[in-house]
């Protein structure tokens, strides 16, 4: 074994209920490489210090969660079209330079997770539902604009931030109340909760789907639990159902691939180990 480990992480404020340590660690174990993947609790003020300081220490790259996701776009030498186009960026690959380059995978981990478990869904056809209008939203918001969706339904409890969406992403993104959520679901392809609601202990999504179609896909990017009562209740109905486990697990491919060279997969035991830590 020649050279120096390979270095990649996540930073966040608070730090330790991230998955991502595990499911790097579990690829790094599979490909039997000489590499670490470290979280670290970096507080805002510290956040371009601590950036800089990763840099110099040889890191290739990090994984970036709450509350910097948008902070570290001030701060890149470069950012993605699609990071810019979200306003936030998830992962970050150094240049060795003191620089970094910023991108947004959540919208490919969103899209991934999605057409892996309904290959039958087509963007293009039918009318997505977006439940919530918060950070996730604005990334599946421009992963379905990115697919040819042409009309993107939004309702948020509170009506403003939609509109600011519709304001960002244009005039496929149709705003809608949040009393008429049951009626929004007529003629869609795809219905996605972006919400907190329905994390375990707090309150739950419940929308009438007495007017979605019999095909409709439904998912979540809640996974905790994995089975929400949204879900549960789409599935009572008929209807084909994604869990959001996915799109936590297929988001941090690219940063794997991009820092450690190689190309992994999304397997059971994987989606296993990361249920087995809640
Ligand atoms: P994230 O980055 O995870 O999306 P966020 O930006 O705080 O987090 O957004 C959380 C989303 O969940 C928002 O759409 C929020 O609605 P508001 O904009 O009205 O706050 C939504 N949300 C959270 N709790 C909710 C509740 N009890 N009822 C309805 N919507 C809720």
């Amino acid at each position: 074994m020649s050279g120096n480990p390979i270095l990649a992480g996540v930073i966040g404020f608070p730090i330790q209920h991230s998955k991502s340590p595990f499911l790097h660690g579990y690829w790094l174990k599979r490909f039997r490489i000489r590499g670490h993947y470290v979280p670290f609790a970096i507080s805002p003020e510290n956040l371009e210090r601590g950036l800089a300081a990763l840099n110099q220490l040889g890191f290739s790259g990090v994984n970036v969660t709450i509350p910097h996701k948008s902070a570290v776009l001030e701060l890149a030498t470069s950012v993605s079209d699609l990071a810019a186009r979200i306003g936030a960026a998830n992962t970050l690959t150094f240049d060795g330079r003191g620089g970094f380059h910023a991108d947004n995978t959540d919208c490919y981990g969103f899209l991934k997770n999605v057409c892996d478990a309904a290959p039958e869904w087509s963007a293009e056809e039918r009318p997505a539902l977006v439940v919530g209008a918060g950070g996730a939203s604005r990334a599946i918001v421009a992963g379905l604009v990115t697919e040819g969706c042409t009309e993107i339904r939004v309702a948020n409890r509170t009506r403003s931030r939609a509109e600011d969406l519709r304001r960002h992403f244009g005039d496929s993104v149709v705003v809608v109340d949040w009393q008429d959520l049951s009626s929004a679901t007529e003629n869609t392809g795809l219905i996605i909760n972006t919400t907190s609601l329905g994390m375990n202990g707090g309150p739950e999504l419940t929308i009438d789907l007495v007017k979605a179609p019999s095909d409709v896909v439904v998912t979540d990017i809640v996974y905790t639990p994995l089975n929400t009562p949204f879900l549960r209740l789409a599935r009572s109905r008929g209807l084909k159902t994604v869990d959001g486990l996915g799109m936590l697990l297929h988001q941090a491919v690219p940063g794997f691939e991009r820092w450690f060279g190689k190309t992994p997969t999304v397997d059971e035991e994987l989606r296993q180990i990361i249920l087995d830590l809640s």
